[in-house]
This record gives structure tokens, C-alpha cells and sequence, in this order.
């Protein structure tokens, strides 16, 4: 059976080599296994609980999504979007937030920390703590739960929430199902390698020690700099140092080979200075990311070629979304008032009113096809296609199975996804009351 795994990355800040060896990496690795369909994210209503700073957020949503793509990210094996492109999510969250008890909230630890701190600070226990702190767990859930993911690769310190997403799919399949469950139940996974990467003092790496590697902002010189700031043993040149309890070594480790990390150790313990031995990691570290880093400023300068990237990822991710929220709001009771038989001359209003599909050929010699409004809006642009009969063929796919055929269509995306998606369900209808 097909695993989904899912993970998402808060869109605050920019990334540092200990997110990349312990998150992306590993992550993109497993997208490539066979029989698993991963689903990555940027957590963007997730970063508005930390920063109210606009710019900020703007800025970091980019730069992760940039990250992703220049580390190898294959956008056609993987559903790439940003959480808040999906409509669905917050939907969804609030049908999940009218069946969680106020009081696993309060056990949340996040939550705890905040109101231990201020207990603390002899403050307030509240002060300062926003509902959207208060409920992050159940955005989470509902990320989660939204696709139906089986495995959710995180650190140790988002577990809990996976229990947490647990425990709301269970009561919401127990509340409503029927004997039908609408969720998977998710399982973490944390991996060995996500804890490992020790920072610049040996402490895990981490923002809030001050002690990270930068991934790519600040370029090759940024990278060397962090690098000279690796704490070391006061042994001299010539002397013989002991890899083994030694965070350079093990910093280096997380970019070689076995045949290179046992050289490595060899040259150490043969009395290897600690400046050359920088020098060795930075060019080890460098060998992988530089090219990466060439590939995510160029994307960087693109930043359009990155949005129309996460559209597409936005209309994969609602093909899926969309349907299960349809179910669940039918099983909570929100549901359409019988439909009134069609009166023909409303259904003759529609009709004149619809989008239509055009077919052309262009200098280049190749087919196109484009889906435009009734009032003219270009929502859908294909790619130039070699034969005519295949232009024809996508269009009649689009029309039987609407949004559906989008994920597999040749064509961009290049209308709000909601103009696009109403537009398709409209002739799907019109398809469908013809067949
Ligand atoms: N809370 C996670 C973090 O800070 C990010 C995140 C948001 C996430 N939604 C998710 C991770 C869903 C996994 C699945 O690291």
C-alpha cells in the first residue's frame, strides 16, 4: 500500500545546515523511495502565531521554498505547497477545534512553557499568549489529518502533537463515522539523524543557542566564518587529537563517506592541525551545498517561477483536499438544502455564462490549448504540445474530470486555483448532464 508521509517546516527564518542534514535531506531522500507519495509544506499560518512581522514572513516563505527546490526537491513525485494556499486546512481545523477537549489544549507543551515562564516571571499566566498559540496543535492536526498522511517525520519536541492529531481523528471518526473512518491515524517518526547535528559549541544545533551554521544566506564566506567558530580542544599542531568526542568530527560525518570519515580520523589522531581540520570540513560541507546554494539563488532572482511551482502544488494538494472536506462537512451536518430541480432557463443562464476551452497553433509549430472565463480571465495556459491530438485529448479529459486531470495536465496554472477549480467544476457539470 502507497505510505503518505507529510511534513511541514515553519516559515520563520531561514534554514541552517542542522535543518538540512537532520530535515530536508533525509525527507527528500525518502520522497525518491518507491511506493511513498510525500507531501511537503511551508507552515505559514504557523508562523503568524510566532512573527508579527509581514516582511519577515514574506521573506522566509521564499527563501524555505527555494531551499527545498535547490536541495533536489522532484515537484513531480512530490505535493509541494504552502498551507496557506489551502482553504481547506483552516476548514478543517475548525470542524477538528469543536471536538477537542479545552483541556488537552492546556497539557500542550508549548502552551505550558509559555504560562511556566510567566508563572515564573510573576506575571500573568496568560500574558501575552495568543489563542493561535493556544491552538497550534490543532492546525497541526489538521495539516496532518487533511491528506491522510500515515508517517510524519518530526523532532522530538512535535510528538506530542502527533498524539494529539491521533486523538482528535479518533473522536471525530467516533463522533461522525458511522462505522466509517474519514482519517488515517498518523504515526511520528523521529529519526535518529534529526537530533544529531551538534552546532558550533557541540550543543544540538539549534537558532535559540545562537550556535548554527548558516545553510546558504551569507554564501561560501558565510559558511567558512561559522566553521572558524567551531569550538575545539587546545591541542597544537602535530599533537594527536581524539575524533571520537569531537563535534567537528562529527559535523563532518553528516557529509561523508565511511571510507572519508575513517581518513579523516587517521589524519587526526596523526596529529592533523584543528585550522586544517576546518579547512578539510568547510571543503566537504562545500562539495554538496555549492552547487545547491548556485541553484537556490538562482531560483531566489525567480521569485514567480517559485509562486507558479507552489500553484501547481496548491491544485495537487486541493485535489485531495477538497473531496474529503466536501465528506466531512456533509457527516457534521453542513450540508446543501435539497437541490431544486434545475429551472431550465436558470441552467440556460449558466450555460451562456460558461468558460470555454480554445485550441490554436502557434509559430513554433506546436498545439496549444488555454481555458479563459466568460468574462474573458485567462485561467489555464498549456505548454506547446506536438501533436493537435493530444491538445484535444487534455481537453476532453479537463471538461470529464475536471480539477482532477489538473495534477497530470500539461498546463499552468495562471488564475486565483479558486477561479480555476470553479471554472472546471462548471464544465464538468455541463459534460456531465450531456453524457
Ligand atoms: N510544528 C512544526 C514545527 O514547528 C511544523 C509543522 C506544522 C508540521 N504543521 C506540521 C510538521 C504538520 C509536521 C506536520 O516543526
Amino acid at each position: 500500500m502507497t505510505q503518505r508521509v507529510l511534513t511541514g517546516i515553519t516559515t520563520t527564518g531561514t534554514l541552517h545546515l542542522g535543518n538540512f542534514v537532520g530535515a530536508i535531506r533525509p525527507a527528500i531522500a525518502a520522497s525518491r523511495e518507491s511506493g511513498v507519495e510525500s507531501y511537503f509544506f511551508m507552515a505559514d499560518y504557523h508562523a503568524l502565531i510566532k512573527c508579527d512581522e509581514p516582511d519577515r514572513i514574506e521573506r522566509s516563505r521564499l527563501q524555505i521554498a527555494a531551499t527545498w527546490l535547490a536541495a533536489g526537491l522532484d515537484t513531480s513525485r512530490v505535493v509541494f505547497y504552502r498551507q496557506s494556499d489551502i482553504p481547506e486546512i483552516p476548514e478543517l481545523t475548525w470542524l477538528l477545534t469543536c471536538v477537542t477537549s479545552k483541556g488537552q489544549m492546556n497539557r500542550a507543551h508549548a502552551y505550558k512553557a509559555s504560562v511556566d515562564a510567566n508563572v515564573a516571571a510573576g506575571e500573568d499566566a496568560d500574558a501575552g499568549i495568543t489563542m493561535g498559540l493556544y491552538s497550534y496543535p490543532i492546525l497541526m492536526a489538521a495539516d496532518i489529518l487533511m491528506f491522510n498522511a500515515h508517517r510524519v517525520p518530526v523532532g522530538k519536541d512535535q510528538v506530542q502533537h502527533i498524539e494529539m492529531a491521533r486523538d482528535v481523528a479518533q473522536r471525530f471518526n467516533h463522533l461522525f463515522g458511522r462505522g466509517q473512518d474519514f482519517f488515517v491515524l498518523p504515526q511520528a517518526e523521529v529519526e535518529a539523524e534529526m537530533e544529531l547535528l551538534p552546532g558550533l559549541d557541540g550543543r544540538k544545533m539549534s537558532k535559540s543557542y545562537d550556535n548554527v551554521i548558516p545553510l546558504f544566506e551569507g554564501g561560501s564566506k558565510a559558511l567558512k566564518e561559522a566553521i572558524a567558530r567551531i569550538v575545539t580542544d587546545s591541542r597544537l599542531p602535530g599533537e594527536p587529537k581524539d575524533p571520537e568526542g569531537s563535534h567537528l568530527v562529527a559535523i563532518f560525518d553528516a557529509f561523508a563517506t565511511p571510507a572519508q570519515r575513517a581518513a579523516f580520523r587517521d589524519e587526526l589522531r596523526a596529529g592533523l592541525a584543528w585550522g586544517e581540520a576546518k579547512q578539510r570540513l568547510f571543503d566537504q560541507i562545500e562539495a554538496e551545498i555549492g552547487p545547491m546554494r548556485a541553484r537556490y539563488e538562482a531560483l531566489m532572482a525567480q521569485p514567480e517561477q517559485i509562486e507558479a511551482i507552489l500553484q501547481a502544488g496548491a491544485v495537487k494538494a486541493r485535489t485531495l483536499a477538497a473531496p474529503l472536506l466536501a465528506t466531512l462537512r456533509e457527516a457534521v451536518g453542513l450540508r446543501r438544502f435539497q437541490p431544486l430541480k434545475a429551472a431550465s432557463a436558470e441552467a440556460h443562464k449558466a450555460k451562456s455564462a460558461l468558460p470555454s476551452f480554445k485550441q490554436y497553433r502557434e509559430a513554433d509549430n506546436l498545439f496549444y490549448f488555454k481555458l479563459v472565463a466568460a468574462d474573458g480571465e485567462l485561467l489555464l495556459q498549456s505548454r506547446g504540445l506536438l501533436q493537435g491530438r493530444e491538445a484535444g485529448q487534455w481537453v476532453a479529459r479537463l471538461k470529464k474530470d475536471g480539477a482532477a486531470a489538473l495534477a497530470d495536465a500539461p498546463v499552468s496554472v495562471v488564475a486565483a486555483v479558486d477561479h480555476v477549480h470553479a471554472a472546471l467544476a462548471a464544465l464538468q457539470d455541463v459534460e456531465a448532464q450531456s453524457a
